[in-house]
């Protein structure tokens, strides 16, 4: 069987340690001759490369090769995938994209919002830089790219590389709710088939398919939220820390106001800015409490796995290093790899998939996936609410691209005007303004402040 060179771009990624016992599980399936961990900063992903070792001398000897390089020569030659998280700028600018905004009053959101637009503008540079070195090194890689904030990284990624088939921009939000779904139903996620629509950290499902039967479980769902159905700590890094935890309950909120479909958990920022900014603490975000426990708990778990020099029969065996952002991008590489045309939720152009929005907008919609692609199941025309919605987010996201590679400071303001956590032009511009001295060297020009 053929074996597949695969690199991990953002290899200092605190996601990483999941994504290679993942990869150790999908080894039958997916079988790997070359395994790359990638990053800027060869220091920080030391400690994930240490881990691999460990973890593919117990469980993967049949592996021919794993490296970790700083060197895009050397990361990306022949090259079949690459699964792709850059955080440009690192935590420490995460945790300005959170603060800022909040100055201002306005929602601190790594994704959405001002916060947001900080970041893809950051993203947006580096992405192209590192799919160009790819395709110059390895052109027919599949390129699976989950960077935040996928929705403007993918507008970006359309433009300047418009007939790439094989750039595939995705988001694991609707697969985590829909895993808490099956939670609540006490099924798995994999007996459902979801129909969703949206843009990406904006969107709905309109369906949840029972896969054997074909029933629609979604007024089910809905009954048990609007019946006080509450979310508590899961089992996955994701799903252990109390902001996440009141951002899946606040579903049953939306819901509440908007009974028509199940809404993504990012809706609420965009629906209640006022109550989100009321919540907040402008002082301790969701940074301060990821310094505080997911970074803390994933190295103490590494350092304990170095210093015992074991996986195998640990606590941290493999059965227990597993989480569904690791488990849904192996699902989709292999529904590619082995032609499954298995349905997953893709970032597509639309080309009329819903029919009565943009054809050019980058829509993230069910698709079936396999060798040549992601192929979109088309929908009805959405209603006016949800039209509207996308319509001023779409303007948004496409005048923050334009405005960056324009280097165009007024379409800038005009995108953070238009984007639903701000809507004044006054806020924007001053929000804007401390944006541009905080992200100096980062967005590809200087646009003076
Ligand atoms: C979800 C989103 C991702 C986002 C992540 C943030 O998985 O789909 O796009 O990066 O949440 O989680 P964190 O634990 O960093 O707040
Ligand atoms: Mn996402």
């Amino acid at each position: 069987m053929k074996k597949y060179n695969v690199v991990l771009v953002g290899g200092g990624s605190i996601r990483n340690p999941e994504m290679m016992a993942t990869l150790v599980r999908y080894k039958e399936k997916f079988p790997i001759g070359r395994f790359v961990l990638y990053d800027i900063d060869q220091k920080r992903q030391e400690i994930m490369a240490q881990y691999g070792q460990i973890l593919f001398r117990e469980y993967y000897p049949e592996m021919d090769e794993f490296i970790w390089t700083d060197d895009p020569d050397v990361a990306f030659a022949d090259i079949d995938f690459a699964l792709m998280q850059i955080r440009s700028g690192n935590m420490e600018m995460r945790e300005k994209d959170e603060k800022i905004p909040l100055k201002h009053g306005l929602v601190g959101q790594e994704t959405c919002g001002a916060g947001g637009f900080a970041y893809g503008l950051r993203s947006i540079p580096e992405v192209i830089e590192i799919i160009t070195k790819i395709r110059e090194l390895s052109p027919e890689a599949w390129i699976i790219n989950y960077s935040n904030p996928a929705a403007i990284v993918a507008e970006a990624t359309r433009r300047v590389f418009p007939d790439d088939y094989k750039i595939l921009n995705i988001c694991d939000m609707p697969i985590a709710i829909m895993e808490r779904y099956a939670e609540m139903l006490g099924c798995s996620r994999h007996d459902f088939e979801p129909r969703y629509f949206g843009l990406n950290h904006y969107g709905w499902f309109t369906h949840v398919y029972d896969k054997k039967t074909g029933e629609d479980l979604a007024p089910r769902i809905k009954q048990c939220l609007l019946d006080g159905y509450t979310f508590g700590l899961g089992n996955e890094e994701h799903t252990l820390d109390a902001s996440w935890i009141e951002t899946y309950n606040t579903m049953a909120d939306i819901l509440r106001d908007f009974p028509e479909y199940l809404p993504n958990t990012y809706l609420k920022y965009y629906l209640y800015p006022n109550r989100v900014v009321a919540h907040s603490d402008p002082n301790h975000t969701r940074y301060d409490e990821i310094m505080e426990g997911k970074y803390p708990r994933v190295h103490k778990k590494l350092n304990e796995i170095i210093e015992a020099n074991a996986v195998r029969g640990t606590k941290y065996d493999l059965e227990n290093t597993t989480s569904v952002h690791a488990s849904y991008i192996f699902e989709l590489a292999t529904s590619i790899l082995n032609n499954e045309n298995e349905i997953f939720l893709i970032i597509v152009k639309n080309n009329g998939t819903i029919p009565n929005l943009d054809p050019d907008a980058m829509v993230e919609v069910a698709c079936r996936v396999g060798i040549n692609g992601p192929e979109p199941l088309s929908m009805e025309p959405i209603g006016t609410f949800y039209k509207g919605m996308i319509e001023s987010q779409h303007a948004y996201e496409r005048l923050a691209v334009d405005g960056l590679f324009e280097k165009d400071k007024g379409k800038l303001l005009q995108a953070l005007t238009l984007n639903r956590t701000i809507s004044d032009a006054d806020r924007a511009r001053a929000v804007l303004d401390d944006l541009i001295e905080a992200n100096k060297g980062y967005w590809g020009a200087d646009f003076c402040a």
